[in-house]
């Protein structure tokens, strides 16, 4: 793997969703994406342990494997670390994630909307001041302690009690859903099997969008016809399942 990569990190394989959407408008690039499943979840973590586990994570993309551009494909990291990663390291770019509250906004405004996001996000300033400033009243927000853990496991039962118990209320009563974690994309037919049809907002094709035009901007972007190549890191002991569901959700083998 060469230096002159784009490194993406999460607390585990749901950043996979994000990778994807970037890996389709950038395909001759060289990516390190970092699952950091052995701190997941991330969601009911203090400000100051998110901020730790982030610097120590870009420290080893940035200064030991040299990456170009970091992406942070985690919505409760970019809530509670962004600030601090912009401020530290100014010589570098990081794109960051946030719920697509601002597309229900301009796309769908004056329809009600469910935001599911881990309690991280929701409580986080960072959300607060995207809240307000789009707020159209008709707004649900719903913090999905532990959600991101268990769709992390992949157990589809547990997933479809999970929303059951805690989503529920909520059919009948919104017509669009916010997928304010990067792991709950993984779950949009669970999610439509207890509402049911309802209008997904994800903010990753948005994000991707960005990564390029930074890459455009910073004259960054890799040549064409290079071969692609991603390499996994897991934080975790279950690297290797990890590694085989991360591959399966980018839906080829690279
Ligand atoms: N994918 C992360 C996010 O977007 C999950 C957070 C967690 O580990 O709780 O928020």
């Amino acid at each position: 793997m060469k230096n002159n990569c784009i490194g993406i990190f999460d607390s585990g394989i749901g950043g996979a969703t994000v990778l994807k959407e970037i890996i389709k408008l950038l395909p001759n690039e060289n990516y390190i994406y970092y699952s950091d499943s052995k701190n997941n979840p991330y969601g009911d973590k203090s400000n100051k342990e998110i901020i730790n586990i982030c610097d120590n994570i870009v420290k080893y993309l940035k200064e030991e494997r040299k990456c170009k551009i970091i992406v942070i494909a985690c919505n409760t990291a970019s809530a509670k670390s962004v600030e601090f990663l912009r401020n530290k390291y100014k010589d570098i770019s990081f794109i960051a994630i946030e719920p697509a509250y601002k597309m229900v906004h301009d796309y769908s405004y004056n329809t009600t909307t469910l935001v599911m996001a881990t309690k991280g996000t929701i409580e986080s300033e960072k959300f607060k001041l995207l809240y307000n400033k789009y707020n159209n009243d008709k707004t649900f927000l719903c913090p999905c302690i532990g959600l991101a853990d268990i769709i992390e496991n992949g157990d589809k039962e547990q997933i479809l009690k999970y929303l059951n118990d805690n989503i529920i209320e909520y059919k009948g009563k919104v017509k669009n859903v916010v997928l304010g974690c990067t792991h709950y994309p993984l779950i949009k037919n669970e999610i439509q099997e207890v509402l049911g049809k309802v209008k997904f907002f994800d903010g990753s094709p948005k994000l991707a969008i960005h990564v390029k035009e930074i890459l455009e901007k910073k004259n960054l972007l890799s040549t064409k016809n290079k071969e692609m190549s991603i390499e996994f890191i897991d934080t975790s002991k279950e690297y290797k399942q990890k590694e085989i569901r991360f591959f399966y959700i980018l839906g080829k083998s690279y």
